[in-house]
């Protein structure tokens, strides 16, 4: 990413590579220079940053939608940036708190702080890298200071909110201590100022949620997003622990209706049994927060082994909390067993759902060489009963494939 300042990329004699530039789907090297020629008294790096920015602006429209036609953007930034809708939800929910302004700590290039913004909080944005800073300004319409966090003091505002930078260099920052700022450090700060929000990775260890706070695990078309923390000044009304399921709207900035699942308590294993007619997959919110003992009880699903996420019942429950797989027979879990008996159903095509088996599926599929042209086939290998068991299923809404 070219380091330019939004005055020159935005400057009227630009104008011509924007428009030019967003008519390439995968600019060639040759229509770069075919560009270049369009403004030859623009310093060539100018004319690489605007492609770039048209590039990253055609990228960000699937998930921003329109209004990214007039934002700016690092790569990084756009890759860390919040889906709208749960940004647009943690707004609302500041909102109906009664808080009027929010610190974002972090802003990046401003998606959570323009949810904000769309939501009727004034915003006060801190961000680090004077490139981001500079760009979230523009996005903004506001000026956003360029300022580390850790260093000084913050300014204060109703609410405070973080979302700490997970990546480095490309990496993802699998410690919470890695990520900037660290976690210990907003933790600390929550609990000086506990009306706090943070956004964490889905997979922060449950023991690292301070005490007095409520944590939602937030998935948006079953893809797991965040794990969002409200410190205890914010935590009124909320479990200790949720699940929210999302979907996503035609407006990517709207919130429509969610499904909440959450628990005070520490959940009793659900009960194990028979594989039933369905096998359910939960959502991964609902397996990250350690709530299918929970949605088990909801339901009246038992579980097919202990510690494995799968629920098996006679009657699917709504789709929105899991995906439903119909059982249609029994087969080998593994081995040349399987792999006989799926080519004696001359079955070419294989999905695998798979879990506790340390199978890998990709792997596996190669391994079982198959070779049918028949339609695909869904194939789940777990344990029932701590015994390693095959089955044929049939998903009832392929589309809505649940991830985990
Ligand atoms: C995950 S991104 C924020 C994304 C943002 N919420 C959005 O939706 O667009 C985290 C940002 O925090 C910034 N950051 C990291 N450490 C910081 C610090 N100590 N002070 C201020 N900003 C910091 C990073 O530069 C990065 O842009």
């Amino acid at each position: 990413m070219l380091e330019l300042s939004p005055a020159e990329l935005l400057a009227p004699e630009t104008k011509e590579i924007w428009v030019a530039a967003d008519t390439l789907e995968e600019p060639t090297p040759a229509d770069i220079i075919r560009l270049r020629r369009i403004a030859p008294d623009l310093p060539t790096d100018l004319v690489s940053a605007v492609i770039t920015q048209v590039q990253l602006r055609r990228k960000a429209r699937s998930s921003l939608g329109d209004v990214a036609n007039r934002m700016l953007f690092t790569a990084a930034g756009l890759q860390q940036s919040t889906p709208p809708a749960t940004a647009s939800r943690r707004a609302r929910r500041l909102v109906d708190l009664g808080m009027t302004s929010v610190l974002d700590v972090g802003c990046g290039i401003g998606v959570d702080a323009m949810a904000s913004q769309r939501a009727g909080l004034t915003v006060t944005a801190i961000e680090k890298d004077p490139v981001t800073a500079a760009f979230a300004t523009v996005n903004l319409e506001q000026q956003v200071r360029n300022d580390d966090a850790v260093v000084g003091t913050l300014p204060l505002c109703d609410a405070t909110f973080f979302d700490p930078a997970r990546r480095s260099q490309n990496r993802r920052l699998m410690s919470p201590d890695d990520w900037s700022p660290s976690w210990s450090w907003i933790t600390k700060y929550g609990e000086g100022r506990p009306r706090t929000v943070a956004k964490a990775a889905p997979g922060i260890p449950h023991d690292r949620i301070p005490a007095r706070c409520a944590a939602e695990w937030v998935s948006l078309d079953h893809r797991l997003i965040e794990t969002c923390i409200w410190f205890e000044g914010l935590a009124a009304g909320l479990p200790r622990r949720s699940a929210v399921l999302l979907h996503q709207q035609s407006d990517p900035w709207k919130v429509g209706e969610e499904s909440v699942l959450g628990t005070d308590d520490e959940s009793q294993p659900a009960p194990l049994g028979p594989v039933a007619d369905w096998i359910l997959e939960p959502d991964p919110a609902i397996i990250r927060s350690h709530l299918i003992d929970t949605l088990a009880e909801r339901i009246g699903a038992v579980g097919l082994s202990s510690d494995i996420a799968y629920l098996t019942s006679n009657h699917p429950p709504d789709p929105s909390w899991a995906q439903r797989l119909k059982v249609l027979d029994e087969v080998p879990a593994g081995g040349k067993a399987l792999r006989l008996e799926l080519r004696r159903r001359e079955i070419g095509k294989v999905e695998i759902h798979t879990r506790g088996l340390g199978i890998d599926p990709t792997r596996l599929r190669r391994s079982l060489k198959l070779s049918g042209s028949g339609p695909l086939h869904h194939l789940l290998l777990t344990r029932v009963a701590g015994t390693p068991t095959g089955f044929l299923v049939q998903p009832d809404s392929p589309k809505s494939k649940i991830g985990s």
